[in-house]
């Protein structure tokens, strides 16, 4: 599918319970179910585009421990390049996810790990698959200084830059200009803005004010009122598509990874935009993260039937 996609971005191994409800502050509660998986925003990001059929080089980082181990297998029976998985002596990152049953929203605590000590020189060690990537997709689950070594280095070589700035963060201001796409969900634009994001209706100024900080495109996904895309002068609505949720803990990753993918493969920004909904809305109806990331026929199909 088209140009070359790298995402640069974290490795977790997620630890996912359902629960009746999610625990409030020194509250206990029972859970129904427990899942490990393959998970963290980079890595599923990765396994979503590489699933949409773009030819993809994941930058990332585990622990020389058995969750690091077991991301290899994963990606081995995934059939991904692993040339850009470093490994090293800070052990793997890990989630722990509860995932409340009646509503499949959710709550994460992630511990970045082997990814929150990736460093820009690891970054450099993978210069040449960033140099030729079309489109190099990131977001703020590592440490910022190599997301930022990421960027000079996409944006000197012509790539196409997409940030999801998840977890909800902020680049210095010199880099939001460098950005080509950027695709915070309601809180992180709240965040990154300062302007509130209470109803849909709030999405336009908040891209507006994305643009204003020298982003090309704003792209705020909304959960289950869809997307809001603009580049300023074409602004769309990307509607959304309704399926019954079980669990809502990757949707985002789904979204960009596919939308990453179809950029790669040509399509413009609404048309990607939709491509990335059609994938999002997908992976909620399954449980777990990157194994519930769809394919490419899957995707298709939605996004033909959703026109
Ligand atoms: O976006 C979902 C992901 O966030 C999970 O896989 C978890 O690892 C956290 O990084």
């Amino acid at each position: 599918m088209g140009k070359k996609v790298v995402v640069f971005g974290s490795f977790a191994m997620d630890l996912t319970a359902r629960v009746p409800s999610i625990p409030r502050e020194g509250e206990t509660v029972l859970g129904s179910s427990f899942a490990m998986g393959p998970g963290g925003k980079g890595s599923n990001q990765a396994v979503a585009a590489h699933r949409a059929g773009a030819d993809v080089t994941l930058i990332t980082k585990v622990g020389r421990d058995a969750f690091g181990e077991a991301a290899r297998a994963f990606y081995k029976m995934e059939g991904m390049r692993m040339d850009c998985v470093l490994s090293g002596d800070v052990g793997t990152g890990c989630a722990l996810i509860a995932v409340d049953e009646r509503t499949a929203q959710n709550a994460i605590v992630v511990v970045s790990g082997a990814c929150g000590a990736i460093t820009a020189e690891d970054v450099e060690s993978c210069r040449s698959a960033v140099e030729g990537a079309g489109v190099v997709l990131t977001q703020l689950e590592t440490n910022y200084d190599a997301v930022c070594r990421v960027i000079d280095i996409a944006s000197a070589a012509g790539a196409r830059i997409v940030l999801n700035p998840a977890p909800a963060g902020k680049l210095p201001p010199e880099y939001m200009k460098k950005l080509d796409v950027v695709t915070p969900n309601e809180t992180e634009a709240e965040l990154i803005t300062g302007l509130p994001m209470r109803t849909k209706q709030d999405a336009p100024a908040a891209a507006r004010m994305l643009l204003a900080m020298g982003v090309k495109a704003a792209l705020i996904t909304l959960g289950k009122n869809g997307a809001y895309a603009t580049d300023g002068r074409i602004s769309r609505w990307i509607e959304p598509i309704a399926v019954e949720a079980v669990d809502t803990t990757g949707a985002g990753d789904a979204f960009n990874g596919a939308f990453a993918a179809a950029l790669a493969a040509g399509m413009d920004l609404f048309e990607a935009a939709r491509y990335g909904n059609a994938a999002g809305t997908l992976c909620v109806t399954k449980s777990g993260t990157a194994p519930a990331m769809p394919y490419r026929g899957q995707i298709e199909d939605l996004f033909h039937r959703s026109r």
